[in-house]
């Protein structure tokens, strides 16, 4: 367990979440570099959650996922829209909470330890960025809260980072 997991417990998440959201702004501010802010935001929150073997962003490129800045083990590279949690959230634009991965049809895996996941979609000004990712060994490790904090943290990374001149996809 590193430091940032002993200053956070998560028994209240909404105030911890609300902490480390806080902290994650000290963290970006005055940077706006997209690789730099994912790299250190993905850092931070991988470092005070409790019972989290992945964390990361991929970002959409060209019609696919492609990983981007993370914490935890190799991950698979490309992931087509619609394809995995993942591509499920960026082609939904909406959170996906996955308490059982092998309960959920075409998860991809990337770290066999993997047992739930929630992955947060990234879009800003209507333009989808990619997403943001977290696996457990835990079943059922995220829920609502858990939702709503990731949330948080997802609008405060991209609220740091310069605008995107992706493609924008149709709503
Ligand atoms: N499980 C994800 C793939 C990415 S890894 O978890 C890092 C999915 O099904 O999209």
């Amino acid at each position: 367990m590193s430091h940032e997991a002993a200053r956070y417990d998560f028994h209240d998440k909404d105030a911890d979440y609300a902490a480390l959201a806080s902290e994650l702004e000290a963290l970006l501010a005055g940077e706006s570099d997209l690789i730099a802010n994912a790299a250190n935001a993905t850092s931070l929150i991988y470092g005070a959650l409790p019972d989290v073997n992945w964390c990361g962003v991929y970002f959409f490129k060209e019609g696919e996922l492609v990983v981007g800045p993370f914490q935890g083990k190799p991950a698979c590279v490309r992931i087509p829209l619609g394809k995995g949690v993942c591509g499920t959230a960026a082609a939904l634009r909406a959170t996906q909470v996955v308490p059982d991965v092998h309960a959920f049809p075409g998860h991809i895996a990337c770290d066999a330890a993997s047992r739930s996941e929630i992955v947060i979609p990234l879009v800003k000004h209507g333009n989808l960025l990619g997403v943001l990712d977290l696996d457990s060994p835990r079943l059922a490790r995220f829920d609502e809260a858990d939702r709503r904090g990731l949330e948080r943290l997802a609008e405060v990374f991209l609220g740091s980072v310069a605008t995107y001149g992706g493609p924008r996809l149709a709503p």
